[in-house]
């Protein structure tokens, strides 16, 4: 406990002027001519003095008000009197302007302007303990002080840490914004590396807590992971993808749902359809209801086979080829690569020599076969029964239990097709190039994901998803696919214990707004999924971390509803804008450091901290270091 006396000199010595202006939040205060060095001795205290992005207390009555300095500039003392025996120095007035955060209740800091300074009330420098108090971040959630995560130090004082709530930074959405090569993955590496040493192996977070991280470039997972894959993957914390769409697949693939893949939107946007016509035909071929119900057994498959064929050849459309049931049959026959549908060259074969299509006359188009008998597909003279049954019944032999959900989907599709191109309701032009895509497509997917109902992608608390291998057309839709079903999953439970955080690095790669190449409605896919997330998550307990150097890009939702941001060194205008115009808990003096901010250097601001702070991210061992350090060329020149 200080005496009077004692407080009376620190008031003294710490005493740097008086308000003489107050315009709002923003107060002018004049420093005492005394106080121009730039640090004080208190008691053996180095105090730092007045200077630009410190804090200081106003004094009014009982209250305690803080602010924080925003500038100085200088005028001229019109009242200095010449004649008198004086420095000239002292004919400069220094003018202080300084931007209002809170107010001090006892020593902890409370954010919010409750009230506002008179003319000539007096101005503080902040001791240390008050100082500590502005820098305690850490909240009490109902009475109880939150647990605390050390992320850094203040970057203009290297002593003092940076501590947060662990709740008030985790349970929200956070941004980390920056150029590239400014530090953000590995302030992103920095704060889950910390989070899991504080919580691996204890039982309830192993249980409770997920992360997914999307990684774009493999920064987070090992090189030799992918050949020594069971070194990483035991580990009980974390499981890794090294996703892969080359030659050999990925050595582990997502578990995707069932009901997750039969969703008209996805296969719209990997098959790339247009909206007009080829999208509602997906639509209609996945929820074809005498499809679906046959698609299953090989009784079913077989009479997919004969009804098809039946309407190419009785239900003749205007400009149909000569070989459609060819063309048919070539579609169904890819399925004998895993043997689940046989017999269909054979079938084929037999057509090409037996069937005859007649379409000399305009009004009388029909297909032939002559054996014996003639049978005429346009008279119903026992076509169907000799003709398409009995030999279907004779060379195709289905396995309908050997084909994957994937080859499913795309019988589905082979089927509605032609359906609904004998039956007129597309035209070949229209909806040709979606089987045209539906191979190569498919055969990418079975490469990175298997569907299963019963498992789950995220078995282990941590969960990395590497798209570094995977092909441009699968990159973007991938980390969407995955993130929809476990929202999806997240909200259906709605159990309050269950946490998820989604972190995606290099998250312009799906949020970006202004590709040109992408269509509406992976536009609408992608803001049903993450704008639900970041509006609605929370709930659900759903959390997103999202890094990018390039917040313009993202859209305006997504950036102004995050929480918490970590904002590194930001160079362009429009980023710096899009920062500006967005995130409202920023203040001008952090405003102007973001072109400056050296590396690992970066303002955080948002919930967790009721003040913005510039400052300096903790070093991590170099083990647990992102792996995507600036090449050195001359290393290698000599
Ligand atoms: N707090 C820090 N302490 C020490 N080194 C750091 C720190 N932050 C970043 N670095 C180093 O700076 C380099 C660039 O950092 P990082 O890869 O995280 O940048 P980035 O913003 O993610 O870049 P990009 O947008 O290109 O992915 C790395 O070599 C990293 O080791
Ligand atoms: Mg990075």
């Amino acid at each position: 406990m200080t005496n009077p006396n004692q407080q009376l000199s620190l008031d003294a010595l710490l005493s740097i002027g008086k308000v003489i202006s107050v315009k709002g939040r923003l107060v002018e205060v004049l420093v005492s001519k005394t106080k121009n060095s730039s640090i004080l001795l208190y008691d053996g205290q180095i105090i730092k003095n007045v200077s630009v992005g410190s804090y200081v207390k106003i004094g009014k009555g009982f209250e305690e008000l803080i602010g924080k300095i925003e500038g100085e500039y200088t005028t001229e003392d019109k009242a200095f009197n010449q004649k008198s025996y004086s420095n000239e120095r002292d004919k400069i007035k220094r003018i202080l302007s300084i931007s209002l955060l809170g107010y001090l209740q006892g020593d902890t800091f409370r954010q919010g302007v409750k009230e506002l300074p008179l003319i000539d009330n007096e101005c503080f420098l902040l001791t240390q303990n008050e100082l500590d108090g502005v820098h305690n971040f850490i909240k009490k959630i109902n009475g109880v002080p939150d647990l605390k995560l050390k992320i850094g130090h203040l970057a203009s004082e290297t002593g003092k840490v940076i501590e947060v709530g662990i709740n008030s930074l985790f349970a929200s959405h956070i941004g980390i914004f920056g150029n590239t090569g400014s530090g953000k993955s590995y302030t992103l590496a920095g704060l889950y590396h910390k989070l899991f040493e504080q919580y691996k192996g204890k039982a309830g977070f192993v249980q409770n807590a997920r992360f997914l991280l999307i990684d774009f470039n493999g920064e987070f997972i090992k090189e030799d992971t992918i050949e020594n894959s069971d070194k990483t993957i035991t580990d009980d914390n974390k499981n890794i993808f090294p996703l892969s769409t080359d030659r050999d697949g990925s050595s582990r693939k997502l578990i995707i749902s069932h009901h997750a893949l039969y969703n008209s939107t996805f296969w719209s946007i990997l098959l790339q359809a247009t909206e007009k016509t080829q999208a509602p035909f997906i639509t209609s071929a996945l929820s074809s209801k005498y499809i679906n119900e046959r698609i299953s057994s090989d009784q079913g498959i077989i009479e997919l086979i004969k009804s098809t064929i039946k309407l190419i050849t009785t239900n003749i459309t205007v400009n149909q080829e000569k070989n459609m049931v060819e063309s048919f049959l070539d579609e169904i026959g890819k399925f004998n690569v895993n043997r689940s549908i046989l017999g269909i060259t054979e079938l084929k074969q037999f057509y090409s020599e037996e069937l005859k299509f007649f379409a000399a006359r305009e009004d009388r188009r029909y297909y032939c076969m002559i054996n014996g008998f003639t049978y005429n597909s346009n008279q119903d003279d026992g076509f169907y029964e000799n003709v398409i049954s009995m030999k279907v019944n004779q060379l195709i032999r289905v396995d309908s239990n050997s084909l994957t959900d994937l080859q499913r989907i795309k019988l589905i599709i082979n089927f509605h097709y032609f359906y609904s191109i004998q039956k007129g309701h597309y035209q070949k032009e229209h909806i040709g190039h979606i089987l045209g895509r539906l191979d190569t497509r498919i055969k990418d997917l079975d490469k990175l994901v298997i569907v299963n109902d019963q498992e789950t992608t995220l078995s282990k608390p941590m969960n990395i998803v590497s798209l570094k291998d995977v092909n441009i057309h699968m990159r973007k839709l991938i980390p969407l696919l995955l993130c929809n079903q476990i929202y999806e999953e997240k909200k259906k439970e709605n159990d309050n214990s269950k946490y998820l955080n989604i972190i995606i690095d290099e998250a312009h790669n799906i949020l970006s707004t202004s590709s040109i190449r992408e269509s509406e409605t992976w536009k609408d896919y992608r803001l049903e999924t993450f704008e639900e997330i970041i509006k609605e998550g929370r709930k659900f307990g759903v959390f997103l971390t999202i890094s990018s150097q390039r917040p313009s890009d993202i859209s305006d939702t997504i950036i102004s509803q995050l929480h918490n941001y970590f904002i590194h060194r930001l160079i362009n205008n429009r980023d710096i804008q899009a920062v500006e115009r967005t995130i409202s808990y920023l203040d001008k003096v952090s405003f102007e450091a973001l072109p400056i901010l050296p590396t690992g250097t970066c303002v955080l601001a948002g919930l967790c901290a009721h003040i913005p702070v510039i400052i300096e991210i903790d070093k991590i061992d170099d083990e647990f270091e992102p792996r995507n350090k600036t090449i050195k060329p001359t290393d290698f020149w000599e």
